[in-house]
């Protein structure tokens, strides 16, 4: 159902982006880390905000369990959060699951969505078990964790791949040149 049906009409806010960004000299983009739990260390320099699933979860999406309709729906709202937080020129990063991906990365402009990979086998995330979560969901106390018995899906085409295993490699796509200035990214 679209606005027009529910006689919402938008609203165009008369201070646009452009003005913003004149203002704090800052462009605005979302950064969307995906992998298997687990896989994502960062390090920020700009102004930003991280979007974590584990905190969103606990309020906006508090109502959303792991089933794959929920997992859609959490995605959803989070690239709809995304996209107004780098309206209002805010760096984001969020590093959520990988169903809807394509759906809000099409909330954006053209590059103005950098999505990257955190490319970590699923035995270094396992031994790595920062919340104990895999130790749990091996023996059954968790059911449906990605990796372990729901599937993760690693994006056919991202901008950047960080392999951040123990030899700490790291390795952009060609597409990467045209990156605006963004947050350091550290592995
Ligand atoms: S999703 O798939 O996008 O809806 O997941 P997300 O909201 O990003 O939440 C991932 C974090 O939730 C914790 N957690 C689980 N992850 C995967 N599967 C199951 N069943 C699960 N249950 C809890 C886990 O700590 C994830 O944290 P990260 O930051 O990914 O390590």
């Amino acid at each position: 159902i679209d606005g027009t049906q529910k006689n919402i009409v938008w609203h165009a806010c008369p201070i646009t982006k452009p003005d913003r960004q004149e203002l704090i000299k800052q462009k605005g983009f979302v950064i969307w880390i995906t992998g298997l739990s687990g896989s994502a260390l960062y390090n920020l320099g700009k102004l930003s905000y991280i979007l974590d699933g584990d905190n969103v979860r606990h309020g906006l999406n508090s109502d959303l369990s792991f089933k794959a309709e929920d997992r859609a729906e959490n995605v959803r709202r989070v690239g709809e959060v995304a996209k107004l937080f780098a309206d209002a020129m805010n760096n984001i990063l969020i590093s959520p699951y990988r169903k809807e991906r394509a759906a809000c990365r099409a909330l954006l402009p053209e590059g103005d969505f950098i999505e990257v990979f955190m490319d970590v086998p699923l035995h270094v995330c396992e031994a790595r078990d920062p919340k104990g979560l895999y130790k749990r969901a091996r023996a059954g106390e968790i059911e449906g964790f990605t990796g372990i018995d729901d599937p993760y899906e690693p994006p056919l085409n991202c901008e950047i791949v960080i392999q951040n295993n123990k030899d700490k490699g790291f390795s952009s796509s060609s597409s990467s040149s045209s990156l605006p200035e963004m947050a350091d990214i550290v592995v």
